[in-house]
């Protein structure tokens, strides 16, 4: 399977994504909008990406109780959007009730399709010991887990519920999530092409590197973002990931 590439689109004026977009016109590649250009933009700028044919990864991350969150991923699917990002720490019982209200949403023709639902586990800016003393306050009760843990732990979670298609995880995780949960889509930052500064991301790998380990999708932002010819560092890119 082909690897995608998805360019983040982290900027704060809409007329900055336009003008990135206009320049990368044509070209295979999947536009993520997180909350910084959403919070400026909003759902009907969304959408309107999505009529003109752009493929649109929603990155809002929902987390709050059950209802709430499956509700919002109904308002983002009603964009059109073909990724929205959730958080796997929202449990279970909210996977459940995004799977029915997804389900009502489409019988009742509010929404045209499901979009893919992907799970955010373990942060990738969290290093290992700010992560223990996050999560000390369980370890009274279970002992102190390591991040690898903790995301085998929402792997499966991934793996077993029907509203989940895919993660997404540091390119240090493909291996660990790869091996055991082959149909997961595995959406994945952290991407520096060879040579290209690393930012404030710890742990990085080449397009090619990731697509090798099994990345579905690979996210890049700055190296495209910041590049003075983003057209050709795209297209760079797409070609490590043939
Ligand atoms: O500029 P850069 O390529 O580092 O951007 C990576 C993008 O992926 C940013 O939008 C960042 O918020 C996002 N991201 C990430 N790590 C995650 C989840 C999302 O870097 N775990």
């Amino acid at each position: 399977m082909r690897t995608e590439l998805v360019v983040a689109l982290d900027f704060s004026e809409r007329s900055e994504a336009e003008q990135l977009m206009e320049k990368l016109e044509g070209l295979p590649v999947i536009y993520k909008v997180g909350l910084e250009l959403f919070l400026a933009t909003g759902a009907s700028w969304v959408q309107t990406l999505c009529s003109l044919g752009h493929r649109v990864f929603l990155d809002l991350k929902f987390h709050d109780i059950p209802n709430t969150v499956a509700q919002a991923v109904v308002q983002g699917a009603k964009t059109g959007a073909e990724f929205i990002t959730v958080h796997l720490s929202g449990g279970r019982r909210m996977l459940d009730e995004i799977d029915l209200k997804l389900a009502e949403a489409l019988t009742a023709g509010q929404i045209a399709g499901r979009p893919k639902i992907l799970g955010v586990s373990v942060l990738t800016s969290f290093h290992e010991e700010e992560w223990i003393a996050n999560v000390s306050h369980m370890a009274k009760i279970s002992g102190v887990r390591p991040i690898s843990d903790s995301v085998q732990h929402f792997a499966s979670l991934a793996h077993d519920h029907p509203a989940i298609q895919g993660m997404v995880c540091s390119p240090k995780e493909i291996s660990l999530v790869r091996t055991k949960h082959s149909h997961l889509f595995l959406m994945v930052p952290g991407i520096r092409p060879e040579g290209a500064p690393a930012h404030d991301q710890s742990r990085v790998m080449t397009p090619r590197e990731a697509r090798e380990a099994g990345a579905s999708a690979v996210v890049v932002g700055r190296p495209i973002t910041r590049a003075e010819d983003p057209r050709a560092a795209t297209l760079s890119i797409l070609g490590e990931l043939e």
